[in-house]
């Protein structure tokens, strides 16, 4: 048997047999619903259920109790057990389609014992386009992938990462690390649906773990010395002080983000620590008890993101305000 699937802001239709994922069957269709992971453990194929109902073989990693009991549902997990009309209104608009180029390595450096600084120029593009918050894919011979956010802004002819080395890491540590200027990476780009909803005047609420301060780093650069800048709250969550390799570019930033307050939180810093120790997700929430009001982007481990999203939603933030990127491990292909 199947259900009639409509896409409410396209008007397209398509049919979701009862033992597909409703993503599936969109692609079988040749409609195009976003998506990554396939896995349930991104969230980038979250959409709004506003008619019908889905069921799960098991609850995705991605989808938290709160976000199901508002209507959101993963297409990429999601079986249909009706009629389904579904919303993708809170996705922000392509700005480029993604393409593959040979992209030049002009620079890679430590910035802590654990993270590189990647600076690529990518081929045949003088401003390569992109939207602050996005990702590439870097192709591997064996056929598999591995992602990177941005970490600079649009509009220049080289784009900068920052690479967490994975000890053991096929990437990161048996290739990247040995890597020297001038050689080649097989890259997809631009490519993700996180970025920042600017037309939601919010104030905002950025909190990041390790690496993934990248995105959020390249959209606040996007809001420096912006007059529509909302205030700005920023929480980086990290182990030690020797890992807050942006701690003075934030501190250099008072005056240019409005309102700006900059809290690093530490979960293993030592004696002379001054600053926020434990978790960044409850750093935020102590200093902020109301969330009803703000725009939330979070980014990095899966984990934190779990948690903060199950702890924001309790402290008032809207799901449809709330935004997030997870840095999921990548799978073989
Ligand atoms: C959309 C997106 C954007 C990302 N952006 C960034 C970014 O800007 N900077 C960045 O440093 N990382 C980022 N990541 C994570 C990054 O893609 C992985 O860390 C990377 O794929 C590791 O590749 P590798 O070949 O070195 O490790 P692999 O050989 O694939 O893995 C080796 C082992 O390490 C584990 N592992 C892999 N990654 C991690 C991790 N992140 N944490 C803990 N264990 C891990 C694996 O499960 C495996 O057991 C992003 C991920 C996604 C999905
Ligand atoms: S594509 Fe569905 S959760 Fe990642």
């Amino acid at each position: 048997m199947g259900y009639r699937i409509e896409i409410q802001e396209t008007g397209e239709i398509f049919e979701a047999g009862d033992g597909e994922a409703v993503l599936d069957a969109a692609m079988r269709q040749g409609i195009g619903l976003r998506h990554e992971c396939t896995l349930g453990t991104c969230g980038t194929c979250r959409v709004r259920l506003l008619e019908g109902s889905v069921r799960y073989d098991d609850v995705p990693p991605a989808l938290s109790k709160a976000e199901a009991e508002q209507g959101f549902a993963l297409m990429c997990q999601a079986h249909a057990t009706s009629a389904l009309v579904i919303s993708t209104a809170r996705t922000l608009a392509t700005v480029a389609e993604p393409s593959r180029h040979a992209a030049v390595i002009k620079e890679v450096r430590p910035l802590t014992s654990e993270v590189l600084h990647l600076k690529l120029g990518i081929a045949g593009l003088d401003a390569p386009n992109w939207r602050p918050g996005q990702y590439m894919n870097v192709h591997l011979p064996d056929g598999s992938h591995r992602s990177f956010s941005m970490a600079s802004c649009p509009g220049s002819d080289s784009v900068d990462f920052h690479v967490r080395r994975i000890a053991g890491g096929r990437f990161t540590d048996a290739r990247l690390a040995a890597m020297r200027p001038g050689e080649r990476l097989d890259i997809e780009f631009p490519l993700g649906p996180f970025g920042l909803h600017k037309a939601d005047y919010r104030p905002l609420l950025m909190v990041a773990t390790g690496t993934g301060i990248a995105p959020i780093k390249s959209m606040l650069e996007s809001l420096l010395d912006d007059d529509e800048c909302p205030p700005v709250w920023l929480y980086w969550g990290m182990r030690t002080e020797a890992d807050l390799y942006l701690d003075e570019v934030f501190r250099s930033w008072q005056g240019r983000l409005y309102e700006f307050q900059y809290v690093p939180v530490l979960s293993r810093a030592d004696a002379s620590w001054r600053g926020r120790r434990g978790h960044v997700q409850q750093a935020a929430i102590a200093d902020l008890p109301d969330l009803s009001e703000h725009g939330i982007y979070l980014c990095g481990s899966p984990a934190m993101i779990d948690e903060a999203k199950n702890e924001f939603v309790a402290h008032g933030a809207q799901l449809d305000h709330l935004h997030v990127d997870a840095f999921t491990f990548q799978q073989e292909s």
